[in-house]
């Protein structure tokens, strides 16, 4: 057992782990965060990702140990402490960027990032920017106009939903 200081949305933990535990396990089993999924065994889907001192990785490709020290993030973090969601969890919502919801959290998650790294995404920027993000239902097109609504009200800037939705028909 190794033990690791980690901070997870916001708390601090101090936990014993198994050296070959991985992130995503350490998160769902012993803190509960089931709000971050495993969708496959291959390192594909993009559905386990969360934020590692800023950065989205995919948590299934991550072991515990190498969170120590670290501040992560998880799709349970990102709403404010009043409930309120975050603008991307929102826009998803808004612009119907899921049907059966398994790849959200992940989604979201690495479209946070995408938005921080490029707040004014074009389509095909943002397509680019969750390629390592499956959805098996929606067939993205909702996904990218809620990236684009969610990185304008993120960055200050109006485009509405409507207006989003007339320049993607
Ligand atoms: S569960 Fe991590 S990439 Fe699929
Ligand atoms: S909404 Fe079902 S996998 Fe994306």
């Amino acid at each position: 057992m190794s033990q690791i200081n980690v901070r997870v949305d916001g708390v601090d933990y101090t936990d014993d782990v198994e050296p070959r535990t991985l992130l995503v396990h350490y998160l769902r089993e012993q803190l509960g965060k089931v709000g971050t999924v495993v969708g496959c065994d291959t390192s594909n889907c993009g559905a386990c990702t969360v934020h590692l001192d800023g950065e989205a990785v995919k948590s299934c490709t991550v072991f515990a140990v190498q969170a120590d020290g670290s501040e992560v993030t998880t799709i349970e973090g990102i709403g404010s402490a009043d409930g309120a969601l975050h603008p991307m969890q929102k826009a998803f919502h808004e612009m119907h960027g899921l049907q059966c919801g398994f790849c959200t959290p992940g989604m979201i998650m690495a479209s946070i990032d995408l938005v921080n790294d490029n707040p004014d995404p074009s389509e095909d920027e943002v397509r680019e920017g969750i390629e390592g993000n499956l959805c098996r239902c929606t067939g993205y097109q909702n996904i990218v106009r809620a990236v684009q609504q969610a990185a304008a009200e993120m960055n200050g800037r109006t485009a509405g939903a409507a207006e989003t939705m007339g320049a993607q028909a």
